[in-house]
């Protein structure tokens, strides 16, 4: 049986219930592009909520990690994986945890005791050692030499600078044909973390301070492939049955060996997976320039370079044969591949030609420079990378057959420059959470902030916005609220926020503190994910807000507001589309 089944069904005995994966696309938090871990969709329930299953949970998440896109292509980093979690919302804490840990790897999964090893917190000024956890793992029959005892930078987990948070236990496998050491050694990267058990207690403010959650929650993750990868004894992930036939399949198309070059099959193997499921998303996301679309859009161009070096005939159908290995192998578990799958193949298909049109205007380009100059320095090489997707050792393949040579120097530092400029925009869009920028978009966003407060006055102050999406179509907007609109709030809403429009009301931004901007009243949808400085926009005095903009300057820039949908969106959340015409 497939672990993944194994695990649900074991937590299933254990009380819990399963919940479904979450969209990859967090559906209310505009904050992350994607979900990084199990635990994020939860992020509510944690907080004190009640969950409408209960207070135990299992289920297996759908997760994208981008912090190091450039470096996959390892043998145990992948853009997409899945968490296996089970959660408790207050009903068991330290002991059961950790019991039902050790009884799942050593029960289920047969993982000889010796072969573990396990990490708990040691504690700080303000929270004592977890003694509980280290007495709960002796009595379970894990030697004293093989607790390891770490600080705040190890076992101590956070979903985010602020949020619910608390101590952790980390599981340790021993994967390595030597001998197992008595004495565990946490540096040793033989032995491999593949559990954490959170014990979220706290909720951890903006000024550093934390203060207990309502309730003792327990929050895991166990890495999907880890798993598997360690109980196949592989020390490849891509070795594993996960990846095996994938790799298989690249092997027959590139005509090469695995070992011929691992690094581009691991690449493909991995970047046309995450890009199977990004782009079967429930939010419906297509390659763009922007946010989740230009991810996607990367990770496809990314894959085809790569193919590319593998000498693979792009015209021919090779991405289309893998993303539906990927498909059949996934299907099972995420309906929506099978679903999406034409979608999906066409996305492929057709981002193919568009970046294979631009590599051609690359060359001309190329041509173009090369007749001028002498060598290729560093800014150009630079350029035909950022505009025209070449790879650089593309411009150095062209340049040598012209006696020519690169300065790889300067591009690298290019390079660089440019990956702390979108780290830094990456950052900025964390604190901002707006999708493009466009001219249509600034209307809406600006439209967005006069709606929240027209909902504010017809529907009472404690309406709040529960997350949003802007498109140059359309404004999409989640609210809190208990009932469907009736014809009559619809009409007031409308006629509101358009006698605001009609107004010519001003639209200013000022920065200010944090603290300051709650004291005087401003909306936050994510408060806690602010940075300390934060700029407030107002609109007339109909609207303040936390934001990061961009605005228009005055609302008569923004034309007639009209609401087009009111809808469910969740329990206790509706959805409004709106459009301006
Ligand atoms: N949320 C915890 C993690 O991602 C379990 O490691």
């Amino acid at each position: 049986m497939n672990i993944k089944d194994l695990y649900i069904d074991f937590f299933i005995k254990k009380g819990h219930k399963q919940i479904p994966s979450a969209p990859l696309v967090p559906e209310n938090d505009p904050s992350v592009l994607f979900n990084t871990a199990g635990m994020q969709p939860l992020i509510p329930y944690l907080m004190g909520e009640i969950h409408p299953s209960g207070d135990r949970l299992c289920d297996y998440q759908k997760c994208i990690r981008l912090t190091d896109l450039e470096e996959i292509g390892d043998t145990t980093h992948h853009t997409f994986f899945e968490m296996l979690g089970n959660w408790s919302l207050g009903s068991y804490f330290k002991k059961e945890s950790i019991q039902y840990s050790f009884e799942f790897l050593t029960s289920v999964l047969n993982i000889p005791v010796k072969r573990l090893a396990v990490t708990v917190f040691k504690g700080n000024d303000t929270i004592p050692m977890d003694e509980e956890s280290a007495s709960v793992w002796s009595l379970l029959g894990i030697p004293k030499e093989r607790i390891a005892y770490l600080g705040m930078e190890h076992n101590f987990w956070k979903a985010g600078e602020t949020g619910p948070c608390g101590s952790d236990t980390e599981i340790f496998y021993w994967r390595s044909d030597e001998p197992v050491p008595t004495v565990f050694d946490p540096e040793d990267d033989r032995w491999v973390e593949i559990w954490n058990n959170v014990f979220m207690e706290y909720d951890r403010k903006s000024d550093g301070s934390i203060s207990f959650l309502p309730k003792k929650n327990v929050d895991t993750g166990m890495g999907y492939e880890r798993i598997v990868s360690v109980l196949e004894g592989v020390n490849d992930n891509y070795k594993s049955s996960l990846w095996k036939d994938i790799i298989n399949l690249i092997e027959e198309i590139a005509n090469i060996t695995y070992q011929e070059n691992e690094i581009s099959m691991r690449i493909i193997a991995d970047h046309i997976r995450t890009a199977v499921f990004i782009a079967s998303d429930p939010a419906g996301i297509v390659p763009s320039n922007t946010d989740q679309g230009y991810i996607l859009r990367r990770l496809i161009r990314r894959a085809i370079r790569h193919a590319k070096k593998l000498n693979i005939e792009i015209e021919s159908n090779w991405e289309e044969k893998i993303a539906s290995k990927i498909i059949s192998k996934y299907e099972n578990y995420y309906p929506e591949l099978n679903e999406k799958k034409e979608i999906v193949l066409n996305i492929l298909k057709e981002e193919k030609k568009k970046f294979n049109r631009t590599l051609e205007k690359g060359l001309k380009e190329f041509e173009k420079m090369a007749s001028k100059k002498n060598d290729i320095d560093g800014y150009t090489a630079f350029h035909l990378y950022d505009t025209y997707g070449f790879p650089i050792e593309l411009t150095q393949e062209l340049a040598k057959e012209r006696n020519m040579k690169v300065d790889e120097k300067g591009f690298q530092e290019k390079m660089k420059e440019h990956q702390e400029k979108s780290r830094t925009a990456a950052a900025g869009k964390f604190k901002g959470g707006l999708a493009g920028n466009g001219e249509m978009e600034i209307k809406y966003h600006t439209t967005t902030h006069l709606l929240n407060a027209a909902l504010k006055a017809v529907l009472g102050q404690d309406t709040h916005q529960r997350g949003s999406n802007i498109t140059a179509e359309r404004i999409r907007f989640d609210f809190n609220c208990d009932h469907k609109l009736t014809e009559e709030e619809k009409e007031k809403i409308e006629s509101l926020v358009n006698s605001w429009i009609q107004e010519g009301l001003d639209v200013t931004k000022e920065e200010m503190t944090k603290q300051k901007a709650l004291e005087i009243g401003a909306e936050a949808m994510f408060i806690e994910k602010y940075p300390d400085l934060v700029n407030v926009y107002f609109i007339g005095n109909v609207s303040k807000e936390i934001c990061g903009g961009p605005h228009v300057k005055n609302t008569n820039e923004l034309g007639k507001f009209k609401i087009k949908k009111e809808e469910a969106s969740s329990a206790g959340i509706r959805r409004i589309k709106a459009v301006l015409e």
